[in-house]
């Protein structure tokens, strides 16, 4: 099974890159199915329902988010009613979605799991190990062999601790929310496909998709003010991952293809 991973679509330039590359990228690239994170993709903040309806036209067969789930108000009606769309697994019991989602695809299919992290991040998650044994136990119940992990955290250790936690387990862990992709992808304990973070699909020119002029406002000036996109040309960046039927990682290899 071969599986594209696309990290945190960030805005309009970020959705206008997955678009227009995506299509041709699943098909040069033999990929059976295609998960994206789309927790930014509204304007930076969210997601809509329009939105998860256009990805899921050029391909993508399942949404992951994070701790930008809700951040577009409006998505709080749907989130419950479209299983492909997860939200993280961990942080509120109370919060709609869904924890988990089978992809199916021919004869394969593959357990997704979204789980947020619990350093440097709001809001802060429960416990994230606990949940995926006991997520992918539930999974593995219902006979399905293979299992992916968005991870959304900010701490590169935690990732790395996180997915050693799952070595074994999952087939693939793969890190978002920094934006900034990784090079230390690698496959763990001879079984768990990892990367620290995919990288986001967002403007080029930017601090991690946002505008340069009101990252420096907040951060060099300490001044308040709304952070905004950066407008501007995009890359799509993730990884591609392939798992054998015993749902053991066989590969895995990171891309960023450009606008
Ligand atoms: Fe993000
Ligand atoms: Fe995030």
């Amino acid at each position: 099974m071969r599986i594209c991973f696309v990290g945190d679509i960030v805005a309009l330039p970020g959705k206008r890159a997955v678009e227009s590359i995506l299509p041709g990228f699943l098909k040069d690239n033999q990929i059976d199915i295609c998960i994206a994170n789309a927790e930014n993709s509204a304007g930076g903040l969210g997601v809509s329902s329009k939105i998860a309806d256009s990805l899921f036209d050029k391909g993508v067969d399942c949404i992951t988010l994070g701790n930008h789930a809700f951040s577009n108000f409006e998505f709080i009606k749907t989130a419950g009613r479209d299983s492909r769309i997860i939200r993280p697994a961990n942080v509120n019991e109370d919060w709609p979605g869904f924890d988990y989602t089978i992809v199916e695809k021919g004869d394969m299919r593959l357990g997704v799991i979204n789980l947020e992290g619990q350093v440097d991040i709001t809001p802060t998650g429960c416990d994230p190990y606990k949940k995926a044994d006991r997520l992918m136990e539930e999974i593995k119940n219902k006979g399905v062999k293979a299992v992916f992990i968005d991870f959304h955290a900010e701490a590169t250790s935690e990732k790395a601790a996180f997915a050693y936690h799952c070595a074994g387990k999952a087939s693939v862990v793969v890190g978002t929310h920094t934006h900034v992709q990784t090079a230390d992808e690698r496959i763990l304990r001879d079984y768990t496909g990892f990367i620290t973070d995919a990288g986001m699909s967002g403007c080029i020119e930017s601090v991690i998709g946002m505008d340069i002029d009101c990252s420096l406002r907040r951060l060099r000036d300490k001044l308040p003010g709304r952070y905004e996109a950066a407008m501007g040309e995009a890359f799509m960046c993730g990884i591609i991952a392939e798992v054998d039927k015993d749902g053991r990682c066989t590969s895995i290899k990171r891309f960023c293809e450009y606008e």
